[in-house]
Protein backbone atom coordinates (compact mmCIF):
# COMPACT_ATOMS: atom_id res chain seq x y z
CA UNK A 1 0.00 0.00 0.00
CA UNK A 2 1.11 3.40 -0.93
CA UNK A 3 0.65 6.95 0.75
CA UNK A 4 0.08 10.40 -0.39
CA UNK A 5 0.17 13.32 2.31
CA UNK A 6 -1.50 16.40 0.93
CA UNK A 7 0.75 19.55 1.49
CA UNK A 8 -0.42 22.36 -0.22
CA UNK A 9 -2.60 25.16 0.44
CA UNK A 10 -2.94 28.54 1.62
CA UNK A 11 -2.43 28.38 5.39
CA UNK A 12 -4.02 31.14 5.30
CA UNK A 13 -5.03 30.74 9.31
CA UNK A 14 -2.02 31.17 9.83
CA UNK A 15 -0.78 34.37 8.72
CA UNK A 16 2.06 35.86 8.81
CA UNK A 17 4.14 32.53 8.95
CA UNK A 18 2.91 30.83 5.95
CA UNK A 19 3.80 33.81 4.10
CA UNK A 20 7.35 33.19 4.50
CA UNK A 21 6.98 29.41 4.94
CA UNK A 22 4.73 26.36 3.88
CA UNK A 23 2.11 25.39 6.93
CA UNK A 24 3.49 21.66 6.93
CA UNK A 25 7.22 22.81 7.52
CA UNK A 26 6.40 24.84 10.81
CA UNK A 27 7.55 23.35 14.16
CA UNK A 28 5.35 20.92 16.35
CA UNK A 29 7.42 19.63 19.04
CA UNK A 30 10.98 19.29 17.93
CA UNK A 31 9.96 18.15 13.77
CA UNK A 32 8.42 19.99 11.49
CA UNK A 33 4.58 19.49 11.34
CA UNK A 34 4.77 17.05 8.41
CA UNK A 35 6.78 14.62 9.86
CA UNK A 36 4.45 13.21 11.88
CA UNK A 37 2.46 11.96 8.93
CA UNK A 38 5.44 10.64 7.93
CA UNK A 39 6.47 8.41 11.17
CA UNK A 40 2.71 7.67 11.59
CA UNK A 41 2.66 6.09 7.78
CA UNK A 42 6.36 4.59 8.06
CA UNK A 43 5.47 2.74 11.42
CA UNK A 44 2.58 1.40 9.85
CA UNK A 45 4.14 -0.35 7.09
CA UNK A 46 3.65 2.04 4.41
CA UNK A 47 7.20 2.88 2.83
CA UNK A 48 5.75 4.65 -0.58
CA UNK A 49 4.72 8.29 -0.11
CA UNK A 50 4.15 10.70 -2.50
CA UNK A 51 4.08 14.25 -1.22
CA UNK A 52 2.01 16.88 -2.91
CA UNK A 53 2.68 20.85 -2.32
CA UNK A 54 2.93 24.14 -3.70
CA UNK A 55 5.76 24.55 -6.76
CA UNK A 56 7.03 27.32 -4.40
CA UNK A 57 7.71 25.62 -1.72
CA UNK A 58 8.83 22.20 -3.33
CA UNK A 59 12.84 22.66 -2.97
CA UNK A 60 11.72 23.86 1.28
CA UNK A 61 10.49 20.13 1.46
CA UNK A 62 12.95 18.49 -0.34
CA UNK A 63 15.55 20.12 1.84
CA UNK A 64 13.81 18.96 4.82
CA UNK A 65 13.08 15.60 3.63
CA UNK A 66 15.24 14.86 0.70
CA UNK A 67 13.98 10.86 -0.43
CA UNK A 68 12.71 10.09 3.09
CA UNK A 69 15.73 7.46 3.72
CA UNK A 70 16.80 8.82 6.70
CA UNK A 71 13.20 8.25 7.93
CA UNK A 72 13.16 4.74 6.42
CA UNK A 73 10.83 5.57 4.13
CA UNK A 74 11.28 6.64 -0.11
CA UNK A 75 9.67 10.02 -0.52
CA UNK A 76 8.53 11.33 -3.98
CA UNK A 77 6.55 14.86 -4.93
CA UNK A 78 4.07 16.09 -7.28
CA UNK A 79 2.91 19.68 -7.37
CA UNK A 80 -0.48 20.86 -6.83
CA UNK A 81 -0.21 24.10 -9.55
CA UNK A 82 -2.96 25.77 -7.52
CA UNK A 83 -4.81 25.45 -4.06
CA UNK A 84 -7.68 23.92 -5.76
CA UNK A 85 -9.24 22.39 -2.96
CA UNK A 86 -8.20 18.68 -1.22
CA UNK A 87 -9.83 16.39 -4.16
CA UNK A 88 -7.95 18.61 -6.68
CA UNK A 89 -5.09 17.97 -4.51
CA UNK A 90 -5.07 14.27 -4.32
CA UNK A 91 -6.04 14.00 -8.32
CA UNK A 92 -2.52 14.34 -8.85
CA UNK A 93 -1.66 11.11 -6.91
CA UNK A 94 -3.42 9.13 -10.06
CA UNK A 95 -0.17 7.82 -11.82
CA UNK A 96 1.55 7.44 -8.15
CA UNK A 97 -0.91 5.46 -7.24
CA UNK A 98 -1.34 2.96 -10.12
CA UNK A 99 -4.28 1.17 -9.72
CA UNK A 100 -3.23 0.49 -5.79
CA UNK A 101 -5.42 0.95 -2.51
CA UNK A 102 -3.69 3.89 -0.49
CA UNK A 103 -4.28 5.68 2.40
CA UNK A 104 -4.26 9.89 2.19
CA UNK A 105 -3.71 11.80 5.33
CA UNK A 106 -3.87 15.94 5.17
CA UNK A 107 -0.25 17.28 6.29
CA UNK A 108 -1.88 19.42 9.00
CA UNK A 109 -3.45 16.36 10.92
CA UNK A 110 -1.30 15.63 14.23
CA UNK A 111 -2.97 11.90 16.12
CA UNK A 112 -1.70 9.70 18.77
CA UNK A 113 -3.34 6.42 17.03
CA UNK A 114 -1.54 4.11 15.54
CA UNK A 115 -2.68 3.65 11.87
CA UNK A 116 -1.89 0.00 11.72
CA UNK A 117 -5.54 -1.49 13.19
CA UNK A 118 -7.55 1.09 10.71
CA UNK A 119 -5.37 0.10 7.78
CA UNK A 120 -5.93 -3.85 8.23
CA UNK A 121 -9.16 -3.40 8.53
CA UNK A 122 -9.67 -1.78 5.71
CA UNK A 123 -7.58 -4.11 3.50
CA UNK A 124 -8.99 -7.39 5.09
CA UNK A 125 -12.28 -6.09 4.87
CA UNK A 126 -11.53 -5.23 0.96
CA UNK A 127 -13.41 -1.87 1.39
CA UNK A 128 -13.41 0.68 -1.14
CA UNK A 129 -13.50 3.74 1.04
CA UNK A 130 -12.27 4.67 4.41
CA UNK A 131 -12.51 7.83 7.17
CA UNK A 132 -11.55 8.05 10.51
CA UNK A 133 -13.86 10.15 12.91
CA UNK A 134 -13.06 12.14 15.95
CA UNK A 135 -15.41 14.17 17.87
CA UNK A 136 -14.89 17.91 19.02
CA UNK A 137 -16.31 20.36 20.32
CA UNK A 138 -15.92 22.93 17.65
CA UNK A 139 -17.47 20.85 14.92
CA UNK A 140 -17.87 24.35 12.63
CA UNK A 141 -14.80 23.96 11.72
CA UNK A 142 -14.98 20.46 9.74
CA UNK A 143 -16.41 18.12 7.86
CA UNK A 144 -19.30 16.65 10.22
CA UNK A 145 -20.95 12.76 9.86
CA UNK A 146 -24.08 12.09 10.27
CA UNK A 147 -24.81 8.76 11.98
CA UNK A 148 -27.80 6.68 11.50
CA UNK A 149 -28.26 5.24 14.82
CA UNK A 150 -30.17 1.91 13.49
CA UNK A 151 -27.54 0.67 10.99
CA UNK A 152 -24.36 2.49 12.49
CA UNK A 153 -24.03 3.84 9.17
CA UNK A 154 -23.19 7.28 7.74
CA UNK A 155 -25.84 9.06 5.92
CA UNK A 156 -24.46 12.06 4.95
CA UNK A 157 -21.25 14.61 5.58
CA UNK A 158 -21.77 18.18 5.38
CA UNK A 159 -18.82 20.63 5.30
CA UNK A 160 -18.14 23.00 7.53
CA UNK A 161 -21.94 22.90 8.76
CA UNK A 162 -23.60 26.64 10.66
CA UNK A 163 -26.05 24.22 12.10
CA UNK A 164 -24.08 21.08 13.11
CA UNK A 165 -26.46 17.92 13.95
CA UNK A 166 -23.52 15.68 15.79
CA UNK A 167 -19.69 16.51 16.65
CA UNK A 168 -18.37 14.09 14.89
CA UNK A 169 -15.52 15.20 12.71
CA UNK A 170 -14.07 13.48 9.41
CA UNK A 171 -10.59 13.86 10.36
CA UNK A 172 -7.71 13.95 7.44
CA UNK A 173 -7.13 10.20 7.43
CA UNK A 174 -8.94 8.55 4.52
CA UNK A 175 -8.39 5.37 2.80
CA UNK A 176 -9.39 4.41 -0.68
CA UNK A 177 -8.82 2.92 -3.82
CA UNK A 178 -8.17 3.90 -7.16
CA UNK A 179 -11.92 4.24 -8.12
CA UNK A 180 -11.49 7.61 -6.33
CA UNK A 181 -9.60 9.18 -9.12
CA UNK A 182 -12.59 8.47 -11.70
CA UNK A 183 -14.96 10.30 -9.23
CA UNK A 184 -12.71 13.36 -8.51
CA UNK A 185 -12.92 13.75 -12.09
CA UNK A 186 -16.60 13.93 -12.67
CA UNK A 187 -16.51 16.56 -9.59
CA UNK A 188 -17.53 20.11 -9.81
CA UNK A 189 -16.33 23.08 -7.48
CA UNK A 190 -18.34 23.67 -4.16
CA UNK A 191 -19.79 27.53 -3.27
CA UNK A 192 -16.06 28.40 -2.42
CA UNK A 193 -14.42 27.24 -6.08
CA UNK A 194 -12.92 24.09 -4.31
CA UNK A 195 -13.09 20.32 -5.28
CA UNK A 196 -14.26 18.89 -1.91
CA UNK A 197 -13.26 15.65 -0.35
CA UNK A 198 -16.08 15.58 1.32
CA UNK A 199 -18.20 15.54 -1.92
CA UNK A 200 -16.44 12.52 -3.00
CA UNK A 201 -17.20 10.70 0.47
CA UNK A 202 -20.73 11.69 -0.06
CA UNK A 203 -20.77 9.55 -3.46
CA UNK A 204 -19.10 6.63 -1.42
CA UNK A 205 -21.98 6.66 0.79
CA UNK A 206 -24.28 7.00 -1.48
CA UNK A 207 -23.12 3.79 -2.78
CA UNK A 208 -22.88 2.14 0.49
CA UNK A 209 -19.64 2.23 0.33
CA UNK A 210 -18.03 4.25 2.74
CA UNK A 211 -16.93 2.19 5.99
CA UNK A 212 -15.47 4.67 9.53
CA UNK A 213 -14.06 4.21 12.56
CA UNK A 214 -13.32 6.75 15.42
CA UNK A 215 -10.19 7.39 16.88
CA UNK A 216 -9.41 6.32 20.37
CA UNK A 217 -6.42 8.74 21.38
CA UNK A 218 -6.42 12.59 20.59
CA UNK A 219 -6.28 14.11 17.58
CA UNK A 220 -5.62 17.53 15.82
CA UNK A 221 -5.92 19.75 12.83
CA UNK A 222 -3.06 22.40 13.41
CA UNK A 223 -4.21 24.91 11.13
CA UNK A 224 -4.96 27.31 13.65
CA UNK A 225 -2.45 29.29 15.83
CA UNK A 226 -4.77 28.11 18.63
CA UNK A 227 -4.83 24.44 17.50
CA UNK A 228 -0.93 24.70 16.35
CA UNK A 229 0.03 25.64 19.98
CA UNK A 230 -2.32 22.77 21.38
CA UNK A 231 -0.54 20.48 19.11
CA UNK A 232 2.80 21.35 20.13
CA UNK A 233 1.53 20.82 24.20
CA UNK A 234 0.17 17.04 23.03
CA UNK A 235 3.14 16.02 20.92
CA UNK A 236 6.01 17.38 23.16
CA UNK A 237 3.45 15.86 26.17
CA UNK A 238 3.72 12.78 24.67
CA UNK A 239 7.21 13.18 23.78
CA UNK A 240 8.55 13.84 27.48
CA UNK A 241 6.32 10.69 28.75
CA UNK A 242 7.58 8.17 26.22
CA UNK A 243 10.70 9.53 24.98
CA UNK A 244 12.01 9.94 21.58
CA UNK A 245 12.60 6.30 20.81
CA UNK A 246 8.53 5.21 21.43
CA UNK A 247 7.23 8.28 20.22
CA UNK A 248 8.19 8.21 16.52
O1 LIG B 1 -8.73 18.39 9.22
C1 LIG B 1 -9.94 17.80 8.88
C2 LIG B 1 -10.75 18.66 7.94
O2 LIG B 1 -9.89 18.96 6.80
C3 LIG B 1 -12.01 17.94 7.49
O3 LIG B 1 -12.91 17.80 8.58
C4 LIG B 1 -12.71 18.69 6.37
O4 LIG B 1 -13.78 17.93 5.89
C5 LIG B 1 -11.73 18.96 5.22
O5 LIG B 1 -12.35 19.75 4.21
C6 LIG B 1 -10.51 19.70 5.74
O6 LIG B 1 -10.92 20.98 6.17
P1 LIG B 1 -9.90 22.20 6.34
O7 LIG B 1 -10.64 23.48 6.36
O8 LIG B 1 -9.02 21.93 7.52
O9 LIG B 1 -9.02 22.14 5.01
P2 LIG B 1 -7.73 22.98 4.66
O10 LIG B 1 -8.07 23.95 3.59
O11 LIG B 1 -7.11 23.54 5.91
O12 LIG B 1 -6.74 21.90 4.04
C7 LIG B 1 -6.50 20.69 4.70
C8 LIG B 1 -5.14 20.14 4.27
O13 LIG B 1 -5.09 19.92 2.86
C9 LIG B 1 -3.96 21.01 4.62
O14 LIG B 1 -2.94 20.16 5.11
C10 LIG B 1 -3.56 21.66 3.30
C11 LIG B 1 -4.02 20.66 2.27
N1 LIG B 1 -4.49 21.25 1.01
C12 LIG B 1 -5.62 22.01 1.03
C13 LIG B 1 -6.12 22.57 -0.12
C14 LIG B 1 -7.39 23.42 -0.09
C15 LIG B 1 -3.82 21.03 -0.18
O15 LIG B 1 -2.78 20.33 -0.18
N2 LIG B 1 -4.30 21.58 -1.32
C16 LIG B 1 -5.44 22.36 -1.35
O16 LIG B 1 -5.83 22.83 -2.45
Amino acid sequence: MKGVILAGGTGTRLFPFTKIINKHLLPVGHYPMIYWSIIKLGKSGIKDILIITNKDDLNDFKTVLGNGNHLGVNIVYQIQPHAGGISHGLSYARNYVKGETFVLLLGDNIFEDSLLPYIENFVNQNEEAKILLKTVDDPERYGIANVDKNTNQITSIVEKPQNPSSNLCVTGIYMYNSNVFDHIENLKASDRGELEITDINNIYISKKKLSYEVLKGWWIDAGTHDSLFRANQLVQKQFNQLGSEDNE
